[in-house]
């Protein structure tokens, strides 16, 4: 389990979580959602040690202040928001860089598993730089998932930590992304996924919170999460649900899995 509590962090003066308290549960994909600047990714990076915090976050059952870098890193891999990869390395490289951060590390054929999970099978030798936006994401989720490539470890369950992993993709490739983090979590591991397309979001998560005021709030299953009172709060509009646009055309992928099945 994840278990987040009382957590508060400051950057600079201001102060953007204040208090927060979550559980994440293997098994489950849980969602965060919420406006830009809420402290989304401030949270992750204080999951991940890069924010200093007040309060108790756990993995496990392990305190994260008294955890060893490479116990954390066996455990769980983050996709973090922005990521720059300023050397030619090519994408086998980036890859080959998450497995052996992990306990997998001397498993090579990890790599092009996880490649092909993500759609980029054969284009290890690439340069990372001359990749498309959605294929450098792809290839930065292949990494993280190189480095967990089990969903259960021999010391517990593995986490999938994925700040908007599906923001630069098109809607084929959304798919397949919250396919792998529904099927990592079906297999025993946690996935903590920060998104801002909520229909995605109902469709993938078994629960799904908002950050707003630098709390967690409506944490629940999707239908009982995303009420038009929460969504006012979290987004500053009004926004109706189920209710079919005036004009245009409109669409709502109605499932995550595979075609065919
Ligand atoms: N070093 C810093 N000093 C002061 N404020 C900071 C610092 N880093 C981030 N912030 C502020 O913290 C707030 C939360 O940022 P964060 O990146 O967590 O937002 P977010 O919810 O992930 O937003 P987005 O949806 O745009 O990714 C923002 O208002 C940001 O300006
Ligand atoms: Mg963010």
């Amino acid at each position: 389990m994840l278990d987040i509590v009382d957590l508060s962090v400051r950057l600079g003066r201001t102060p953007i979580l204040h208090g927060l308290t979550l559980q994440a549960h293997a098994g489950q994909v849980l969602v965060i959602c919420g406006a830009n600047g809420a402290g989304k990714s401030t949270l992750l990076k204080a999951v991940l040690g890069e924010a200093a915090y007040h309060g108790t976050i756990r993995l496990n059952g392990q305190d994260l202040a008294t955890a060893r870098p490479d116990q954390l890193a066996a455990r769980r891999a983050v996709l973090p928001q922005d990521i720059e990869v300023a050397f030619a390395f090519t994408l086998g490289d980036i890859v080959a860089m998450g497995r052996e951060a992990g306990d997998l590390w001397s498993d090579p054929g990890i790599d092009a598993l996880a490649l092909a999970a993500v759609g980029l099978q054969g284009r290890d030798r690439e340069d990372f730089r001359t990749l498309s936006g959605g294929e450098r994401q792809r290839g930065h989720l292949a990494r993280a998932l190189a480095q967990v490539w089990s969903p259960v470890g021999p010391d517990g369950p593995r986490w999938l930590m994925l700040d908007e992993p599906v923001a630069s993709l098109d809607l084929g490739h959304q798919l397949m992304i919250m396919r792998l983090a529904r099927q990592f979590a079906d297999a025993g591991g946690g996935v903590v996924a920060i998104m801002h397309d909520l229909n995605l979001s109902a469709m993938v998560a078994d629960r799904m919170g908002f950050l707003i005021d630098g709390r967690l709030q409506a944490l629940g299953p999707p239908a009982q999460a995303m009420r038009p009172e929460v969504l006012e709060r979290a987004y500053g509009c009004h926004i109706a649900l189920n209710a079919a646009p005036k004009a245009g055309p409109w669409l709502l992928p109605q499932s995550c899995r595979p075609f065919g099945r």
